[in-house]
């Protein structure tokens, strides 16, 4: 008896192990099942009568030779259903249907396992993690689609995003290729055909309805994704703050970049939510700027970083500008505080029933204005700001607001704002080398980026925690920094 109630305490505490394990794997504070549940219920809700909705996970991308980019899944793929993994689709039905004599009214298909695959990449999900994890209630590996019985004449509306073909052949059954090519002799889509953003459907396929539907629901966040947000921005002001201590001139822009980076994983950030931009001088000009090459930045330079932690899926999108030596130059700082009352101008604005042309047009006119005042342009007439090369105003070339979320420039309505919206507001100067300018004026970007909450009566501004005024950027910079003490060998000269 002993013996076997040490038996069974040994295989217990065995699988006690095992669980403890595989429960480690994964953060403990991701979305829930009932939560990508409950997107689906709401996409059903709003899905045309006789619809199915259908959604492919994102295709491995070759990097080099047998390597591939980090896999981030599509981001809507991820909101409806919490799967991590390639090689999948999901059906969403309007109406509970009778398949292969199930009722059902959504059903995902997901990669099969493959041991040899497992040993070099790691457990793959399989149907049955699909049941038991994400709580499907049915799921099929991708092998079966072939002999689903899906007969897709039969609904008035197949809604689905158009094809990039992009997807490469794995050669493994039932991958992403085989998925969509099995797919589209289902449901009849050819090409050729199509022409569907001009002409009346010739059948029953949709390429643009879903697009509608998906930016309804994804503007306007809920209360977990809300949470997520606030961490994904925390983590990325406490970056900026900690950068914004340690810069001093001689560093190279990698160098600050992997500042934001390391505090992003120190936080268990999983990413960033779009390729990090720190550009000094003349590279600030450069508005998605990736490279981060400059070995060395000087003294005198403003330094442009564009950096956000993704959390959980969610991307903070946030940019501070400051000066490399500490200390802003008088051209610097009237520029700089050009751009920051542009930004708090919109701030006012915000707030939900407010357009977003109106927050648009808002930080154009106190830029543009300014911008005479301080002799940058003759005057706001579209002649003297617009730069015949790209169409745009020379000097604020971009536009001043978009939704964040588990995408950086997040789906969502983007005419009227709403409770629950999250948002960016992002005025900018930038005033290159060479610009018709005085001089005195030149190298010197500026771009403000803050993440707000819409709400009833105003906008929550998410990203305080790293300063934006720059009498406080000063101040912070002159704060010694957990970096400081950081004390590497100099490799080129090691033994
Ligand atoms: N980081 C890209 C953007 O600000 O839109
Ligand atoms: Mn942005
Ligand atoms: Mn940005």
């Amino acid at each position: 008896m002993r013996k076997t109630f040490a038996g069974v305490g040994v295989l217990l505490l065995f699988i006690q192990i095992i669980t403890v394990a595989q429960v480690a794997q994964k953060p403990d504070d991701l979305l829930t099942p009932a939560f990508h549940k409950a997107k689906r219920d709401d996409l059903r809700r709003i899905m045309p009568p006789n619809s199915v909705a259908v959604f492919f996970s994102n295709p491995v991308r070759s990097r080099a030779n047998d390597g591939s980019y980090k896999y981030h899944q599509d981001p809507n793929f991820y909101y409806l259903t919490g799967h991590t993994e390639p090689h999948a689709v999901l059906f969403i039905f309007k109406e509970t249907q009778l398949i292969n004599k199930a009722e059902l009214n959504e059903v995902i298909f997901v990669r099969q396992h493959n041991a040899l695959k497992e040993l070099y990449d790691g457990a793959r999900l399989g149907k049955e993690g699909a049941r038991e994890q994400l709580k499907f209630e049915v799921a099929y590996e991708g092998t079966e689609f072939m002999n689903f019985k899906i007969d897709f004449s039969a609904f008035d509306k197949v809604l689905f995003y158009d094809f990039f073909n992009d997807v490469r052949n794995t050669e493994e059954v039932g991958d992403l290729f085989e998925l969509i090519e099995q797919f589209k002799q289902k449901v009849g889509y050819d090409q050729k055909d199509l022409n569907v953003a001009i002409e009346p459907k010739k059948n029953n396929i949709d390429l643009v309805s879903l697009d509608v539907l998906m930016q309804k629901l994804r503007g306007i966040k809920s209360a977990e994704e809300i949470a997520l947000l606030r961490k994904a921005v925390n983590i990325s002001t406490a970056a900026h703050l900690e950068a914004m201590k340690a810069i001093e001139p001689g560093m190279s822009e990698m160098q600050i970049q992997g500042l934001h980076e390391f505090i992003h994983k120190h936080y268990t950030a999983e990413d960033q939510g779009y390729q990090s931009i720190v550009g000094a001088g003349q590279n600030g000009c450069v508005l998605h700027y990736r490279i981060n090459y400059k070995p060395s930045v000087q003294d005198g330079e403003l330094i442009l970083m564009d950096v956000g932690a993704e959390y959980r899926g969610y991307t903070a999108d946030v940019t501070r500008t400051i000066p490399v030596n500490g200390k802003f130059t008088k051209e610097q700082k009237l520029i700089y505080d050009l751009v920051y009352e542009a930004q708090t101008a919109a701030w006012k604005k915000c707030k939900a029933g407010t357009t977003f042309a109106s927050l648009s047009e808002i930080t154009n006119k106190v830029v543009n204005e300014g911008l005479v005042e301080l002799g940058l342009y003759k005057s706001t007439d579209p002649a003297d700001m617009v730069d015949s090369a790209t169409g745009r105003n020379r000097y604020y070339p971009h536009g001043c607001c978009h939704h964040i979320g588990l995408d950086v420039h997040d789906k969502g309505e983007r005419d009227v704002l709403k409770e629950g919206m999250v948002i960016t507001i992002e005025p900018g100067i930038y005033v290159p080398n060479g610009s018709p300018a005085d001089q005195k004026w030149w190298n010197i970007p500026v771009r403000i980026e803050d993440d707000f909450l819409v709400q009833k009566d105003g906008c929550e501004l998410l990203s305080d925690l790293a300063p934006r005024k720059s009498e406080e950027i000063e101040k912070v910079m002159k704060e010694s920094s957990v970096f400081t003490t950081l004390d590497l060998p100099d490799i080129d000269h090691v033994k």
